[in-house]
């Protein structure tokens, strides 16, 4: 690929692009829990629309008019859970293994600290190999397993729970030591 992908913040009209890259990714089966569409173009755009950017952010990355890397973070909306926010991230085939998760990763950590979100979480699919790989060269951990938390054709799957701090040296605003 020699011409440069666009990584930026979603817009409403990027609603068709990201319904038929979530409607490929689930057609591979393997990776994300969906198995179809779940949201309308309409409805996608809707959320678009009306999100509140200081809990719901969504980055894509564009190959002209085509959305080929979507990552979407949201934050706890409670006073219990706002310094966490939770990750979730696809790349179309055909772009894989060229830097978007990297970059669009980039954005969310710069978005989650200026809304004091100190921890990003993820979980994945045990038996995604390649993602896990992915997640810990970019500094994710893993916290925790949830046993057959899903099922994959007949087999039963684990959920890998994943997670990274954003203060320095992982640790809580308190000082605490909670991270790696
Ligand atoms: C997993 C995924 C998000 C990674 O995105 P990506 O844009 O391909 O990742 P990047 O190119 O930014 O690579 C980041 C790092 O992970 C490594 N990496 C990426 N994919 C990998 C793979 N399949 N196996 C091993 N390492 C991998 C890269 O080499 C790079 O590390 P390095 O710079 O130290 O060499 C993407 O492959 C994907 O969407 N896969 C299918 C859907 C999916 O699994 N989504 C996640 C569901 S939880």
């Amino acid at each position: 690929m020699s011409h440069v992908i666009e990584v930026r913040p979603a817009i409403p009209a990027d609603a068709l692009g990201l319904c038929q890259l979530t409607e490929e990714v689930a057609a591979e089966g393997a990776f994300i829990v969906p198995d179809r569409l779940f949201f309308s173009e309409a409805q996608q755009a809707a959320v678009l629309t009306h999100r509140d950017p200081a809990y719901h952010q969504i980055w894509v990355g564009c190959d002209g008019p085509r959305v080929v890397c979507e990552l979407e973070v949201v934050r706890g909306v409670w006073r219990k859970t706002q310094h966490t926010a939770t990750l979730a991230v696809v790349v179309a085939k055909s772009h894989r293994g060229t830097g978007l998760f990297s970059r669009c990763l980039e954005a969310a950590q710069g978005w989650a600290r200026d809304q004091q979100v100190e921890k990003l979480c993820l979980t994945v699919f045990a038996t995604n190999t390649g993602a896990r790989t992915a997640y810990q060269r970019r500094g994710f951990v893993e916290e925790g397993v949830r046993r057959g938390q899903y099922r994959l054709d007949s087999a039963l799957v684990d959920e890998v729970l994943m997670a990274q701090w954003l203060t320095p040296s992982g640790r809580g605003v308190d000082g605490s030591q909670h991270g790696p």
